[in-house]
C-alpha cells in the first residue's frame, strides 16, 4: 500500500514560510500539514485561517489542516474558505461531532478526527463509517519535535484491524516524533499517511530529505 507524506510546517520558522512551501511544491510529499492551535485546546498557539489561505496561493499540493483548537463549528466555515482539503478535529472537544462531519462533508472537502495518545480508539469507533482519515497522536499535541510515543502503535494495530474487518475507506494518519525507525512501525501496524516536521526540517534540504522519505516507504 502507498504511504503519503504529510510534512509539517510548524517544523520550519514562520520568517520563511513562502520558502518552505516552495521547497515542498516541488517535493514528492502530496500533502502539507497545518497546525492550527489556539492557546487553549493545546498549550500552543499558531496560526489562523488567513495564514492558510495566503499561502494557498503559492501552490496545488493538499492542504491537511489539523485543528487543535475548540470552538471548531465557530471558526469551521473559516478554514474551509481558507482552502483546505482536509480537516480534521479532535475527539476532545465538546461539540457535536456527526454536525461538524456533516457540514466539512457538504462542501466536498475530506473529514478527518483527531485522538491525543490517552484517548483510546475505540472512543471513535462510531465516527469511522462517515470519515476519511483518522490521525493517532503519536506525541501530546501542542509542539513539534517530540518523541515517539510507543505506546500508540498497538492503538494503530487495533484501529486498522477494524477498519479493514469492517471493509471502511479511512485513512489512517500519524502525528508526532515521526522518523525512519518509528515511520516504519505505524506503517507496519497498518499506518498509509505519516506526518513528518522536526525530522525533515533538522536536515540540510527539505525537499531532498522529503524526497528520501517519500521514498523510504514507496
Ligand atoms: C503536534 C503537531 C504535529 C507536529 C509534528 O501537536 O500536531 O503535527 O508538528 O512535529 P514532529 O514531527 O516534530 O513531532
Ligand atoms: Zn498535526
Amino acid at each position: 500500500m502507498k504511504t503519503t507524506i504529510s510534512p509539517s510546517i510548524l517544523g520550519g520558522s514562520f520568517s520563511n514560510m513562502e520558502r518552505t512551501i516552495s521547497e515542498l511544491d516541488v517535493s514528492k510529499a502530496e500533502y502539507i500539514h497545518f497546525d492550527v492551535m489556539d492557546g487553549d485546546f493545546v498549550p500552543n498557539l499558531t496560526f489562523g485561517p488567513q495564514f492558510i489561505s495566503d499561502l494557498r496561493l503559492k501552490t496545488n499540493k493538499i492542504f491537511d489542516v489539523h485543528l487543535m483548537i475548540y470552538r471548531v463549528s465557530k471558526y469551521l466555515d473559516d478554514y474551509i474558505k481558507a482552502g483546505s482539503d482536509i480537516i480534521t478535529f479532535h475527539y476532545e472537544i465538546d461539540e457535536n461531532i456527526n454536525d461538524i462531519i456533516e457540514r466539512i462533508k457538504q462542501e466536498k472537502i475530506k473529514v478527518g478526527i483527531a485522538i491525543k495518545p490517552k484517548t483510546s480508539w475505540e472512543k471513535i469507533k462510531k465516527y469511522l463509517h462517515s470519515v476519511d482519515q483518522v490521525i493517532i497522536m503519536t506525541v501530546e499535541p501542542g509542539f513539534g519535535g517530540q518523541s515517539f510515543l510507543t505506546d500508540q502503535v498497538e492503538k494503530i494495530k487495533n484501529i486498522s484491524h477494524y477498519i479493514k474487518k469492517n471493509n471502511l475507506n479511512v485513512d489512517i494518519e500519524i502525528d508526532g516524533g515521526v522518523n525512519y525507525e518509528t515511520g516504519k512501525l505505524c506503517v507496519n501496524a497498518g499506518a498509509n499517511i505519516l506526518v513528518a516536521g522536526s525530522f525533515l526540517f533538522k536536515q540540510s534540504s527539505l525537499t531532498i530529505a522529503t524526497n528520501k522519505l517519500n521514498d523510504f516507504f514507496n
